[in-house]
């Protein structure tokens, strides 16, 4: 009675569903991950290695376009403007680009492109005072195991900061990237992101 009633109607519906196929613990021995029509460990070593060029190609292009647009005026909100609009729009792996400023002893949010930020970070806590702290490039690949991180936008899921460094060294700003993409940022964005910052002179 079972089978008749229920059972054989919902099996039909299955099969016009197109769901008659191999039960889902077989399908990854029925198609192994490396089958033939599937690509094999060269190539997606191969396409790690394009898609590293085509990365290092697009910040060389963004570079070129910044030396020329960094001339038009000297004014720093400018400047700062113009290289955040300039990486968010032309980056697809970044959610939240800008900058924040040393002023008085606190980081207060500069320009930036993306969703609402802080506009004050809590003293000595989060990226980008570890940044300004540690004089030195800060990658973290997951904010959600970094200690004290601050959660502007809950969709970051990585993050880079970059210091300005002024004179003898001393931070008085910080570049920093969020993304929505678990470790999004490679040596390559390090690299070029450090190299961009130098194109933002501190203010006499
Ligand atoms: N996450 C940063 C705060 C700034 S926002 O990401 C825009 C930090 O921990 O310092």
């Amino acid at each position: 009675m079972f089978t008749k009633t229920i059972f054989l109607p919902i099996m039909e519906l299955a099969l016009f569903c197109g769901l008659g196929g191999a039960p889902t613990f077989l399908v990854p021995i029925i198609n192994p991950p490396f089958a033939d029509n599937s690509p094999h460990l060269p190539s997606l070593l191969s396409m790690a290695m394009i898609e590293k060029k085509k990365l290092n190609a697009r910040y060389e292009r963004i570079y070129t376009q910044l030396e020329d647009l960094l001339q038009n005026t000297g004014n720093l909100v400018s400047r700062m403007a113009t290289v955040a609009a300039l990486l968010h729009h032309k980056m697809p792996h970044f959610f939240w680009t800008g900058f924040y400023l040393l002023d008085k002893g606190e980081l207060i949010v500069g320009p930036y492109q993306g969703p609402l930020a802080c506009q004050v970070l809590e003293k000595n806590s989060g990226v980008c005072w570890a940044g300004i702290l540690r004089h030195s490039t800060i990658v973290v690949p997951d904010v959600h195991e970094f200690p004290g991180h601050i959660a502007c936008d809950s969709r970051s899921n990585s993050e880079i900061v970059i210091p300005l460094l002024g004179k003898n060294d001393q931070p008085w700003a910080v570049l920093d990237v969020d993304s929505h993409k678990r470790d999004a940022f490679s040596e390559i964005d390090k690299q070029w992101l450090e190299k961009i910052v130098r194109l933002i002179p501190p203010q006499e």
